[in-house]
């Protein structure tokens, strides 16, 4: 497993590109990770970098047209691709450091 980010530097309530297309939400202890693509278009879910819209530490918007993903699954609630899902990578939290898979570094983004 290779170190990502410390949970710390992921806003409370909000997201981190803690490493290319890997996005870490962040919900005060727990943490989800998915690749940083919207399954409507498969292009980055922000505009900016680390620029992460959220809603009430629990839904994450696209900044592109406005699909609205929960943190603990990844699933759109709302938008275009309503019932479509961002892709989950598996991470693990260890003395508040997020690890992932060394393969998660070196694949393919958009595969
Ligand atoms: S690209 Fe994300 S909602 Fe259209």
């Amino acid at each position: 497993m290779n170190a990502i980010c410390s949970l710390d530097d992921v806003p409370d309530g909000g997201g981190l590109e803690a490493a290319p297309s890997v996005l870490v939400l962040r919900r005060g202890g727990e943490a989800w990770a998915y690749r940083n693509v919207c399954p409507h278009f498969s292009i980055p879910l922000n505009y900016e970098p680390d620029a992460f819209w959220t809603y009430e530490g629990g839904l994450l918007m696209c900044a592109h047209h406005s699909a609205m993903f929960r943190f603990e699954d990844g699933v759109c609630v709302d938008g275009p691709c309503l019932g479509a899902s961002l892709r989950r990578i598996p991470i693990r939290i260890e003395n508040g450091v997020v690890l992932v898979a060394e393969d998660v570094l070196t694949s393919d983004a958009r595969r």
